[in-house]
């Protein structure tokens, strides 16, 4: 992609954090942007985001077609999707519902296979960049955050899959991993479960704490804001790329040096996870 004059781009969850960091930086380059958002009416927009919000519910198939149908129409051509649309839940496998652990892996799974079903055709066509965001959660344990994980770890196994059945059809996916960012996300996680009493109160508690807490003190947005723009002008796009916190890196590192108790020892400790009864 590296003539930048017009490309058209659409970013989802382009209303808060890294989706809005990105399509706030590829508007400002150039690129014809159309974020999403569920609501976009309701969005207070900043002075410096030229890009145009549109309505995408991810887990809405008649939505996200609508959506992607809306910019084919208006532009004609699509020549990139950055998928960020997603949100977390935070709680004990045992006491999350099941309905709201189906909502995760559906807002945060499906909704990305919705948007890139819908967007390949065109892709394909013009020979386009996929940039699906996944999690660091997705590769590392993240206890009382299971489902979660689980939904990123199934856009690890989608974006691999993606990518050899793309050989040879002109448009390309990567795989962006972010550690923790200072975005919307901490404050809009739910959390179930962990009441007092619960066997699983004071390590969830401490867990969440240690996550929120880290989260809140994460890496700047335009960084990944950076990487994207950085992307779309490679020729090749690699499996996967990185990002986040250099100690949340260096221990993706150390996970795949280490024998796998020994890791999990070390992940248990960083989330002041015990045993024994409120230790
Ligand atoms: N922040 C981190 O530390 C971190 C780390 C690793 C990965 N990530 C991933 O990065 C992506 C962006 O998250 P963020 O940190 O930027 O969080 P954020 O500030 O909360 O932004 C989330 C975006 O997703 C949209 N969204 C949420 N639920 C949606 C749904 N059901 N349908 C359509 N859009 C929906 C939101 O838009 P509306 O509310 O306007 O609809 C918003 O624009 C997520 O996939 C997240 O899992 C974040």
């Amino acid at each position: 992609m590296p003539d930048r004059r017009r490309l058209v781009v659409i970013v989802t969850g382009a209303s808060s954090g890294l989706g809005n960091a990105c399509a706030t930086q590829l508007a400002k380059r150039g690129y014809a942007v159309y974020g999403t958002s569920r609501d976009p009416a309701s969005r207070e927009r900043k002075a410096d985001e030229f890009f145009e919000l549109i309505r995408l519910e991810s887990s809405d198939d008649d939505s996200v077609s609508t959506a992607v149908g809306y910019v084919l129409a208006k532009e004609g051509r699509l020549d990139a999707l950055v998928c960020c649309a997603g949100m977390g839940i935070a709680g004990p496998i045992e006491e999350t519902p099941v309905v709201e652990a189906a909502t995760q892996m559906d807002v945060n799974f499906m909704g990305v296979a919705r948007v890139v079903r819908a967007a390949l055709p065109s892709l394909r066509e013009s020979g386009g960049r996929l940039v699906v965001v996944g999690s660091l959660a997705g590769s590392i344990a993240v206890p009382y955050q299971a489902y979660y994980a689980a939904s990123k770890a199934a856009l690890a196994a989608f974006v691999e899959a993606l990518r050899l059945e793309l050989v040879g059809l002109g448009a390309q996916a990567t795989l962006v991993e972010p550690g923790d960012f200072r975005t919307g996300f901490t404050e809009s996680r739910h959390t179930f479960g962990l009441a007092d009493g619960s066997p699983y109160a004071d390590n969830g508690r401490r867990a969440i704490a240690v996550m929120a807490d880290s989260e809140r003190h994460g890496a700047d947005p335009v960084l990944f804001a950076r990487l994207v723009t950085a992307l779309f002008e490679k020729k090749r796009l690699a499996p996967r790329y990185r990002l986040g916190p250099r100690s949340q890196r260096a221990a993706m590192r150390l996970k795949d040096l280490l024998p796998r108790r020994i890791g999990e020892a070390l992940l248990g400790a960083y989330f002041r996870i015990y045993a024994g009864k409120g230790a």
